[in-house]
C-alpha cells in the first residue's frame, strides 16, 4: 500500500530559485538561508520518496483572473516549469504520477471535496522554488528525484479556503493514499509563507514570533493551527503569509502525533521570512 512518510513545510520564495539558478548562493546574504536546507538535502537522499504530493499556490501563472479554482490537482502526465516573466526556471519538466493522481481525484471528490481535475498546467516557483531546495541544483536535461502530485491552492484572490477546511482536505487526501494499493512511500509538502507581506502600506511586514508559533503548532498542536482565522492570518502575518494554508494540508495529512526532525527558520530572504519543517509520521 501507499503510504505517507513524512510533511515538509517549506517557503517558496522565487529569489532562492533566481540564487540557485544564477549561482550565488554562498554570498553571505544567501549562505544563512541554504545552511538550514543542509539537513533538509541529506535527509532527502535517506530518506527518497517515490511520489511528492506538492501543496503550492499558483501566481496569476497557470490561472489568471478569469478562472480561479479553489483546489486544483494535477492529473496531467508532465508539468513544466513556468515563464513568470523572465523566461522559465533551468529546471527539470515535473513529472507526475498519473495513476496516483487520478485515484486521489475519484477518492477525495466522493469524499464530498469538489477538486478541479487538471489535464495541462504549467507550474510556477510556488512549486519549482521547494524541490529546489530540497533536492539541491538538477540540471535541466536531468530529472527530479521522484514523482510528483501538484495541488494548487487558491490564496491569491478573495476568498482562500479556510485553514480548517484545508487540514480536512489534508485528511481526504490522506484517505486516498491510504488507500492507494501500489507500495508507495508518498510525502506530502505543503509550501509558501511565512510571514510577509509584497505591496502597500505594510510591504516588508515579518513576525518572527507568531511564525515561530506556527511552527510549533505544526509539530505538536495541529488542533489549535486550523482554528487561525483569516482575520489573523492578514493582521499577524501580512497579505501573504495566508499562503501558510497550504501548510494546514500537509498537516492534515500527517498523523495526530509527529516527530519533527528538522526546522530551519531565517530572516530575511527577499521580502519574507524563510520557514521550513521536516515531519516525520509514526506508522
Ligand atoms: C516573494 C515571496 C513569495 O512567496 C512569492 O510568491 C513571491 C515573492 C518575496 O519574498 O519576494
Ligand atoms: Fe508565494
Amino acid at each position: 500500500m501507499a503510504r505517507i512518510t513524512a510533511g515538509i513545510g517549506c517557503s517558496h520564495v522565487p529569489a532562492i530559485g533566481v540564487a540557485m539558478d544564477t549561482g550565488i548562493t554562498e554570498q553571505p546574504y544567501w549562505q544563512p538561508v541554504f545552511k538550514g536546507f543542509d539537513f533538509s538535502r541529506q535527509w532527502m537522499k535517506d530518506n527518497k520518496p517515490d511520489v511528492v504530493f506538492l501543496v503550492y499556490n499558483d501566481h496569476c501563472t497557470a490561472f489568471d483572473a478569469s478562472c480561479i479554482p479553489t483546489f486544483a490537482l494535477g492529473c496531467a502526465e508532465t508539468f513544466a516549469p513556468a515563464d513568470e516573466g523572465w523566461g522559465a526556471r533551468p529546471v527539470p519538466i515535473v513529472r507526475n504520477h498519473q495513476k496516483l493522481a487520478s485515484h486521489i481525484a475519484q477518492s477525495v471528490i466522493l469524499d464530498e471535496f469538489d477538486l478541479t481535475i487538471m489535464n495541462e498546467m504549467e507550474v510556477d516557483h510556488g512549486l519549482t522554488v521547494p524541490l529546489s531546495a530540497m533536492f539541491g541544483e538538477i540540471p535541466q536535461d536531468g530529472e527530479w528525484p521522484c514523482l510528483v502530485v501538484p495541488l494548487a491552492v487558491n490564496v491569491v484572490q478573495y476568498p482562500a479556503p479556510t485553514a480548517n477546511r484545508c487540514f480536512q482536505l489534508g485528511r481526504a487526501i490522506r484517505r486516498a493514499i491510504d488507500s492507494f494499493p501500489e507500495d508507495l512511500n508518498v510525502q506530502i509538502w505543503g509550501t509558501g509563507g511565512m510571514s510577509h507581506q509584497l505591496q502597500a502600506e505594510r510591504a516588508g511586514l515579518i513576525n518572527a514570533e507568531w511564525d515561530t508559533t506556527f511552527l510549533d503548532m505544526m509539530a505538536g498542536d495541529p488542533d489549535a493551527a486550523r482554528q487561525i482565522s483569516h482575520l489573523e492570518f492578514l493582521r499577524e502575518t501580512g497579505s501573504e503569509g495566508i499562503e501558510m494554508v497550504m501548510w494546514l494540508v500537509m498537516r492534515g495529512a500527517l498523523d495526530e502525533k509527529v516527530t519533527e526532525v528538522h526546522r530551519h527558520y531565517h530572516v530575511p530572504a527577499s521580502n519574507t521570512a524563510v520557514g521550513h519543517i521536516i515531519l516525520e509520521n509514526h506508522d
